[in-house]
């Protein structure tokens, strides 16, 4: 039997002239849920990563990528359905602009995240919405421009990353707890302040990105990504 791990892998999402061998290994209803997207960009990110995402299972399982089946949680979480449920094998997956990540894990539940910076952004009022007084703080006391941005995005995709981890999504207090590195040791584990069961359940690594574009990992406490 295979030691318990999370991988994680980061592909390049393009516009393609012909994705007719992407769009076959789609569900039917993920290829109505393709039609739907207004956007070329929003399109190849959902066929491109669902598809990366089926083949990658698939070749984990020894199955066709066409035969899995996905079911959502009450809160939008993916997971694989009958059978393939058995197998323990634990997904999650992330896209923006031209990136999409995907983590597979069979040591328990995970989260990834990868967001494009944006600098047009309005990060105070986010930072107020979405951010525990602490990481407010941090964020306000990083004069640099391109440090700011870089701590906001490095704080966002850390909690997205749990919040999909849990499967709490958007029904996750983001400002009730912290992911704030701890002071002079930027390679361990993020640690969250406020929550104890997600310091105690859950640790978040950064992952490195793409110039321009943040990246973390939420895996069960103990276990590293590789
Ligand atoms: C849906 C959410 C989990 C992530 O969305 P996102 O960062 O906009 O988009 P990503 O591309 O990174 O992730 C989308 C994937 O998350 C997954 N997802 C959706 N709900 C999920 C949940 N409850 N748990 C785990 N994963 C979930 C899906 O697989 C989805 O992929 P798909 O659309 O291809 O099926 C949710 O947190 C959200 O909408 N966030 C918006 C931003 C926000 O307010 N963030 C506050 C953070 S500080």
């Amino acid at each position: 039997m295979q030691p318990a791990r999370v991988e994680y892998r980061r592909f390049r999402i393009e516009v393609l002239a012909d994705d007719r061998e992407l769009r076959a290994v789609l569900s039917n209803e993920e290829r109505a849920r393709l039609g739907k997207f207004k956007l070329p960009q929003a399109a190849a990110q959902f066929l491109q990563t669902r598809a990366t995402l089926r083949r990658w299972l698939g070749e984990r399982l020894n199955l066709p990528p066409d035969s899995l089946r996905f079911e959502l949680s009450e809160r939008g979480k993916p997971r694989l359905m009958g059978e393939h449920a058995a197998t323990g094998l634990e997904f999650s997956v992330s896209h923006s602009g031209d990136w999409g990540m995907i983590a597979l894990s069979t040591a328990g539940p995970v989260g990834i995240d990868i967001e494009r910076h944006d600098p047009t952004r309005d990060f105070d009022a986010l930072a107020r919405r979405f951010f525990s007084p602490e990481e407010a703080a941090a964020l306000r006391a990083t004069p640099h421009e391109a440090e700011r941005i870089a701590l906001f995005y490095a704080l966002w995709t850390a909690k997205e990353a749990l919040a999909k981890a849990t499967g709490e999504g958007l029904a996750m207090d983001f400002r009730a707890f912290s992911v704030l590195p701890e002071a002079g040791l930027p390679h361990v584990p993020m640690v969250s302040a406020a929550l104890p069961q997600l310091i105690r359940d859950w640790s978040v690594f950064p992952l490195t990105a793409p110039e321009g574009y943040g990246a973390a990992i939420a895996v069960p406490s103990g276990v590293t990504p590789h």
